[in-house]
Formats: C-alpha cells, structure tokens, sequence
C-alpha cells in the first residue's frame, strides 16, 4: 500500500541510519528497534533475502550496478509503503538521489558519523565481506570516505559516534527520538 507519507506523524515514520560501511548501522539499529519496539530492516540483509545471494556475490556475478539498482528498488518501493520501521542503508545507497530524496522525504534520516581515524581502526574487521574496499589504496578509501562524508551531510541529524560503544549511541539517540515525537 502507498502511504501518503507528508501525512504521516513523526511519530510514526520510519527512522533510517546512514553512514560508511562500520560505522555501526546495523548494530544500532537492532538496538533502536528493541528499545523502541520496532521492526528492524537492514536493507543489504534484505536485498540478500530478496535475491537470494550475499552482497559479496552480487557484486561478484552481476558487478555494482546490479546491486545499485536492487537497492534502489528495494529502498524506494520500502520509503513508498512503510512507516514505523528502524531501517539500516548500506554506506553507497544514499549516494543514488533517488535514494536519497525517498529517505529524506519519507522518514527521519540519521547519520552516525565517524572521523577517518576510528575508522581506521575497523578496517581490517571489515575488508573481507565489503567488495567497495577491497580494490581501492588506502589513499583511494580515505577520498571515498571524505566524499561520501559531504552526501551524508543532506540529513536531519548527525550524530558522532567516534567515542561511544552500540549500546551508548542507541540510548542517547532513543533519547532524542523521543523528545523529537514529544515536541511535535
Ligand atoms: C557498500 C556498503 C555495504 C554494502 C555493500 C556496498 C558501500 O554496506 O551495501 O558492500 O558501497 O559502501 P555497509 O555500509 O552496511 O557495510
């Protein structure tokens, strides 16, 4: 069912997380999800479930455009009928405008931001299950990671996670989401 969504309460929109690949999307979003008693999505896991085949593979076989338009796909469609969901984007989704104008026009978009060098710190755990990374030089991750920044800046909220633990980003964020639904 389409919803209407410029008339759907703030209450009830569905709240999405971007950021790079390890920024935590997927762990905070679980957590915001039992805290505040949502549905979690994690839009990779889905298209995976939709395809029937991991990311790595996706790329593999079909190559990057493949995965970006069962992305796009997935996530329009997703912005165009749900509300009440707590949803994770993958770190190359918001660079499709499409993509991008569905979240912003839809739900409460939220970047957990990170600096280049806590991520530095995660690179390795990561490199083995993220295709975008592992042809790149270092010097040609950190350029992705300082471009994507500036897209992630079109947001409603950015939140600095550089210092804090999963369970620490997700109290003080259902603590802003909640005087956020109070205020309006
Ligand atoms: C990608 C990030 C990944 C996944 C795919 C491409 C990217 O998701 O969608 O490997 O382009 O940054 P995470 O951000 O959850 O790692």
């Amino acid at each position: 069912m389409t919803l209407n969504q410029s008339q759907v309460p703030l209450n009830q929109k569905n709240v999405i997380l971007i950021g790079f690949m390890g920024a935590g999307k997927t762990t905070v979003g679980q957590l915001l999800a039992q805290k505040l008693g949502r549905e979690f999505l994690d839009a990779d896991l889905e298209i995976e479930r939709l395809h029937g085949m991991p990311v790595t593979e996706i790329f593999k076989t079909m190559g990057e455009p493949a995965f970006r338009q069962m992305e796009k796909e997935y996530l329009v469609e997703l912005c165009r009928t749900s509300r009440e969901k707590i949803v994770s984007l993958g770190g190359g989704s918001f660079m499709q405008q499409e993509i991008r104008e569905a979240c912003l026009g839809s739900g409460i978009v939220y970047h957990l931001d990170l600096d280049w060098e806590s991520w530095l710190e995660r690179f390795e755990s990561l490199i083995d299950t993220r295709p975008i990374l592992q042809s790149k030089s270092l010097q040609e991750v950190q350029e992705l990671f300082n471009s994507r920044k500036q897209v992630y800046a079109d947001n409603h909220h950015t939140f600095a996670v550089d210092k804090l633990s999963p369970e620490e980003i997700a109290e003080e964020m259902v603590r802003r989401i909640r005087a956020s639904w109070e205020q309006a």
